[in-house]
Parts: C-alpha cells; sequence; structure tokens
C-alpha cells in the first residue's frame, strides 16, 4: 500500500522547481505534448497515459485542462510515484511498471489510448530497448491517437551549434547551483532522503535503480523518428524544439 504523505503538493511543486532548473522551457514542452493529446481527443474524455511520468506532472496539467480526463501514470520509481498518488488524489491510476520488461502493458487499466505522453525519460532506457518499447506504445494507443516523446535529442542540422548551447545552459545551471538560487537533482534526493514518509521509499528506490540515474543515451531526433516509423507508426516528426532537447510525436 502507497504511505499517505501530507505535503504531497509542496513536495510536487519542489519536483517541478528543480526539474525547471535543468529544463527551463520545460512548461513550453508540456504545452506541445498537451496541444497534441488535445487535438486527437474526440468529444468523450481524453484516455491519457502519462509514461515514466514521476509525479505526475503531465497528468497534473491535463486533468487542468481536461477534468474529466481519464489519466493513467505509469513509473518505477516508488518515491515520485508516491508524490504523484498523493497529488493527483483518486484521479489518475497510478501503476507501477518497468518499462525495461515487455510485459509493462499488462498492468494498465485500459487498451485504446488517445494520447502517450512522456518527458524526460526514455533516455534511461537504452536503444534496442527503446526501438521495441515505441512498438509496444504503438499497440496500447487507438489508430488516430497520438505519441509524444520530449527529451534531450541533439539536432542532426546544427551539431556544433548543439553542443555550443547545451554547454551554455549546462554553465548557468552550475552557477545557479552554486549561489543557492536553485536545487539539484542531488540536493532534491538529499531532501527526499531525510523526509519520514519518503526517506524509507528512497532507500527502496537504491535498489531499484543502484547508480540513482540513467545510462544517458541520447542520439539525435532522426533516430527517434526512423524507430517510430519502424513501429508502424503513420506519421511521424518533430512536434518542438529548443536547442539540443526536441519533442517527436507519431500518429498510431
Ligand atoms: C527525470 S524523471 C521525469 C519524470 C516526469 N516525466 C517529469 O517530467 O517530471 C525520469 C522518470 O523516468 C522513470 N523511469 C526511468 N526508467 C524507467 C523504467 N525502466 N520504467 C519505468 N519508469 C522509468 C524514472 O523513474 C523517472 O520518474
Amino acid at each position: 500500500m502507497t504511505p499517505y504523505l501530507a505535503e504531497a503538493r509542496a513536495w510536487q511543486e519542489s519536483w517541478d522547481r528543480q526539474q525547471e532548473t535543468y529544463l527551463p522551457d520545460r512548461e513550453h514542452r508540456f504545452a506541445a505534448l498537451l496541444d497534441a493529446a488535445d487535438a486527437v481527443s474526440g468529444d468523450g474524455p481524453l484516455r491519457l497515459l502519462d509514461l515514466a511520468g514521476g509525479t505526475g506532472s503531465i497528468s497534473l496539467r491535463a486533468l487542468a485542462r481536461r477534468p474529466d480526463a481519464q489519466v493513467t501514470v505509469v513509473d518505477l520509481d516508488p518515491v515520485l510515484l508516491t508524490i504523484a498518488e498523493a497529488s493527483l488524489s483518486g484521479r489518475a491510476a497510478i501503476v507501477t511498471a518497468d518499462l525495461n520488461r515487455p510485459d509493462w502493458t499488462a498492468a494498465l487499466p485500459h487498451r485504446g489510448y488517445d494520447a502517450v505522453l512522456t518527458a524526460t525519460a526514455l533516455h534511461w532506457l537504452d536503444g534496442p530497448r527503446l526501438a521495441s518499447l515505441y512498438r509496444e506504445i504503438h499497440d496500447t494507443l487507438r489508430p488516430g491517437g497520438v505519441f509524444a516523446n520530449a527529451d534531450h535529442m541533439p539536432s542532426d542540422a546544427l551539431p556544433t551549434l548543439t553542443t555550443r548551447l547545451t554547454e551554455r545552459a549546462r554553465q548557468r545551471r552550475a552557477a545557479r547551483h552554486a549561489a543557492g538560487a536553485a536545487q539539484s537533482w542531488a540536493g532534491w534526493w538529499e531532501q527526499a532522503a531525510a523526509d519520514p514518509t519518503l526517506g524509507p521509499l528512497v532507500e527502496k528506490r537504491r535498489q531499484i535503480y543502484p547508480t540513482g540515474h540513467s545510462p544517458e543515451w541520447t542520439p539525435p531526433a532522426s533516430w527517434h523518428l526512423d524507430a517510430l516509423r519502424a513501429a508502424g507508426f503513420s506519421e511521424v516528426g518533430v512536434l518542438w524544439r529548443n536547442g539540443g532537447d526536441a519533442a517527436v510525436a507519431a500518429v498510431a
């Protein structure tokens, strides 16, 4: 059973602030993903899968736009899912599943989603696994449904400029962390470890993600577009881009 977290909204907010130090345009990319979901939805409630959704940031924004949306959050992290469950408070199905396993779809409460959205997450998987995952995502969507993935995806056309933009952003971020203007990834996890409810879950998380992070496999957007085409999507393209990050979208 998920433990009760009294200050879920505060934890949700601090996660968002911490992520924004790495992704200053985070709200813009979320808006691009949610617009794509809106664009394909019909008259009924939007059926949305927030893949590797963490604390449910995308789900909360989807529900703010569409209070009747049927939302599923899938993730493996017990800390982030506890925050998601408490801050979404019964408005979303929370599913613990490992996207490295092809059977992750077995636990989903629906089939035929209108939209599968994911952000800053699939670089945790390696190339062969991600290519397979794209096929599995295709099969969770209804025909005409949309998948969108916003992540670190260097530009094929501007490799040198992208590297410089990424380095400039890294320097700015390091200065903000050094000055205490923003919280770092490591600092956020230290704070969570000190919380009486989240602390034991941080320990559990260490067993799941022993290195604490990901392999950081970040191929260019063209790799994703090729893999999405091979996965059976009928339309694929870049939906949004800023510097070294992009969102690719694909219609099932
Ligand atoms: C940087 S967080 C992003 C979370 C959320 N999408 C957001 O934008 O706030 C990356 C997420 O990917 C999830 N993730 C990584 N590998 C996973 C896997 N194999 N199965 C399920 N979730 C995974 C992590 O647990 C984490 O919640």
